[in-house]
């Protein structure tokens, strides 16, 4: 590293120790550290990942002060906002904060949540764009991830640093996720470089549906991955999951309830449609076989085309047509 992002990367580095003691060693981090422990994470998580408290009050700048830093950089941290005179003040207040680490491990940036929601201010708010840190490039927990994936032979992408977390402690290690943006080329192009099975587990809320179709999208059309959909029931994001049925029953059906992309498009495409209505049937129809043409598999192709074909009673010779106009058109 050159000295100016050496200086940059100690700073986080330091701030993320200072917000992690102010979490686990005092009384300013009582409040959020009762929350945390509500929310299910062990003392031995929150130090593995070495979360922290950002108190109301000053903290950052009378620590760095000390230290005789150097203005001008601390304001290229996005550490701190600039008030109108010019002076530097703290810019997460009353967050619990979650380091965000490159691919090497080292804390580029920070991600706070508010201990409530409130409509003032996001739930999440995240580092600003810096020298060391382009929120598109970075995955959460990526620095992790990469190792398990050599025992899990996989990878999942979740939504939420929460869903990161609650599945990291139930042993599902091989989890990452985009920082509150949906998914971006390069994340893509980094998951390529460490593992060809990619599993989606977004939300089961609509825009996590929405999000992992738009994913999936994205996904294949690199065609490097094998991908699989883990959906989850009742609207559940992964960390309630884990909170109401329990680490083991998640840990199962992470690994049991894998659907084949075309599996999670039959499903999908049903949502706000009447298959009893002819007109929601054909556009049904249309909008699967498109996905079925997309497959380089020709048994998968063939499986899918005779469960619609059974499905709607229609004649599979018309669907093959069909499919192979589809195909020849790329369409
Ligand atoms: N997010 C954000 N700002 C918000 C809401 C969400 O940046 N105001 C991002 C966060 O990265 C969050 C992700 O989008 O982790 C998913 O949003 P959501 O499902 O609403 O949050 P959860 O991850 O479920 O967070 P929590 O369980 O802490 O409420
Ligand atoms: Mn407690
Ligand atoms: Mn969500
Ligand atoms: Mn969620
Ligand atoms: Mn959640």
């Amino acid at each position: 590293d050159n000295p100016e992002i050496a200086i940059l990367k100690d700073y986080h580095r330091e701030a993320a120790e200072l917000y992690h003691h102010i979490l686990v060693n005092t009384q300013l981090g009582e409040e959020a550290l009762e929350y945390l422990h509500h929310r299910g994470l062990t003392d031995e998580l929150i130090a593995e990942f070495q979360i922290g408290y950002a108190p109301a009050n000053k903290l950052l700048l009378p620590f760095f002060d000390e230290h005789q830093p150097d203005y001008q950089k601390l304001r290229k941290s996005g550490l701190f906002v600039e008030r109108q005179d010019g002076q530097l003040s703290d810019r997460f207040r009353s967050r619990v904060m979650f380091p965000i680490r490159n691919a090497a491990g080292q804390v580029i940036a920070f991600s706070g949540r508010l201990l409530q929601k409130n409509d003032q201010q996001p739930k999440y708010l995240n580092s600003p764009e810096t020298e060391i840190f382009n929120k598109r490039d970075v995955l959460f927990n990526f620095d992790k991830a990469k190792n398990s994936v050599r025992t899990e032979k996989s990878l999942v992408l979740f939504e939420g640093f929460m869903d990161v977390l609650a599945a990291y402690r139930a042993g599902v290690k091989n989890g990452v996720a985009s920082m509150g943006t949906s998914l971006t080329e390069q994340q893509v192009y980094t998951l390529a470089r460490v593992s060809k099975n990619v599993s989606l587990c977004y939300d089961g809320d609509e825009p996590g549906q929405k999000a992992t179709k738009r994913a999936l999208e994205l996904l294949a059309a690199t065609g490097r991955f094998n991908l699989s959909v883990i959906s989850l029931p009742e609207k559940l994001d992964p960390d309630e999951y884990v909170g109401k049925y329990g680490a083991e029953k998640f840990v199962t059906h992470v690994h049991d309830s894998l659907e084949s992309e075309l599996a999670f498009y039959l499903r999908y495409y049903q949502q706000g449609r009447n298959l009893d209505n002819e007109n929601d049937q054909l556009a049904y129809i249309e909008d699967v076989l498109k996905k079925i043409a997309q497959s380089n598999d020709a048994i998968e192709r063939d499986l899918y085309l005779n469960r619609l074909a059974q499905r709607f009673q229609l004649d599979k010779l018309t669907l093959e047509n069909q499919l192979k106009e589809l195909r020849a058109t790329g369409a």
